[in-house]
């Protein structure tokens, strides 16, 4: 339709040329009118202003490119926000779970697997590992936060399905209604290998959702129903709530050694191993609490520098600070 708006276009300019051309060379004896020859050319300048309208209609988009909701698979694929975050410092101690999750990831058998354990203990950090390392063998890894709302999570789970190969028309028939979202997502994820889906932080999951049954019914946004891994962290730790066939991961805080080189990664020049590992036990292993004294001890301006001297301050100042006994 545009091709053929220009042509109008140039033929009509062309008619104005000749009109202009013989009224400024050799005028003909019509042309002597002026009357005549400004009708012919209001007449053809309202044509040219016109067509345009005639053919699109006032207002309406260009032929062929109309206007309506940019199709979701078209965010998720030019977006970078469904990307797992990258992890910074190296990841100290977890090598057992990284093998166990990386054999679902590799497996055959797809399912859920859960990586659950209180706050600071390194559950984003362990999934994020496992999705560079999955990402590293091929796998489509997709990363969604749970931000307490069902649904903001099934336009995110909309958006992975739509990443790996589910057609925009099937998601489409779940917009208006036909089939259920959460069925067409969840038919597809089962049809389809070779992913990772983590789904990271649902520390409220009985608010996941769509609906009001217990997510252990796997009838909600998180199910083990798929033939790729869907990896959930989370501060509940219980099975109940997880349902039969989820594989539990139980984080625990870091043994001493790897305790001791997550502060020694963060400041090297703080001490020995030996010290490092003695501060680490000191604070109980927790990988929030080991990278907040690493980063700490690095600064030139703090106060403490050295492993034993931050132990030793632990004792004093900062359990005066905290007002602890
Ligand atoms: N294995 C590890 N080795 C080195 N650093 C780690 C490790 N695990 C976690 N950390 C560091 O500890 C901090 C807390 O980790 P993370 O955010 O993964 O904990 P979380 O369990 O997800 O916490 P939350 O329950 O608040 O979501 C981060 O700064 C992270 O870099
Ligand atoms: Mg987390």
């Amino acid at each position: 339709m545009d091709k053929w708006l220009s042509a109008l276009s140039v033929v009509t300019t062309a008619g104005l040329a000749v009109v202009t051309n013989y009224v400024t060379a050799q005028p003909p004896k019509w042309a002597e009118n002026t009357i005549l020859v400004w009708s012919v050319f209001a007449a053809l300048a309202i044509v040219l202003l016109g067509l345009p309208f005639l053919l699109r209609g006032p207002g309406g988009p260009p032929a062929g490119r109309a206007r309506g909701p940019v199709p979701l698979g078209r965010i998720a694929v030019s977006g970078q926000s469904m990307n797992p975050p990258t992890v910074s410092a190296p990841v100290r101690g977890r090598e057992a779970e990284l093998e166990r999750i990386g054999n679902l990831v590799r497996g055959p058998g797809g399912g859920m697997v859960v990586v659950c354990g209180a706050g600071g203990l390194g559950k984003t950090t362990l999934a994020a590992e496992a999705a560079a390392r999955a990402r590293s063998q091929e796998k489509k890894v997709v990363w969604i936060r749970w931000r307490d709302d069902t649904a903001q999570l099934g336009l995110e789970f909309g958006k992975a399905a739509r990443i790996l190969g589910l057609p925009e028309s099937r998601l489409e028939e779940a917009r208006t209604g036909r089939v259920s979202l959460v069925d067409a997502v969840w038919k597809h994820l089962k049809d389809v290998e070779d992913w990772l889906i983590v789904v990271d932080n649902v520390d409220t999951p009985s608010r996941v959702g769509p609906g009001s049954e217990p997510l252990a019914a796997y009838r909600g946004w998180l199910r083990p129903h798929g033939s790729g891994l869907l990896l959930v962290t989370s501060r509940d730790t219980t099975r109940q709530t997880w349902g039969p066939d989820a594989d539990l991961i139980h984080l625990q805080p870091l043994a001493d050694e790897a305790g001791g080189t997550v502060l020694l990664d963060a400041a090297p020049h703080a001490g020995t191993e030996n010290e490092a590992e003695a501060l680490a036990a000191r604070l109980g292993g927790l990988p929030l609490a080991l990278n907040a004294a690493g980063t700490y001890l690095s600064v030139p301006t703090s106060r403490h520098r050295t492993f034993t001297a931050y132990q030793e301050a632990l004792e004093s100042e900062f359990a005066d600070l905290l007002g602890a006994e």
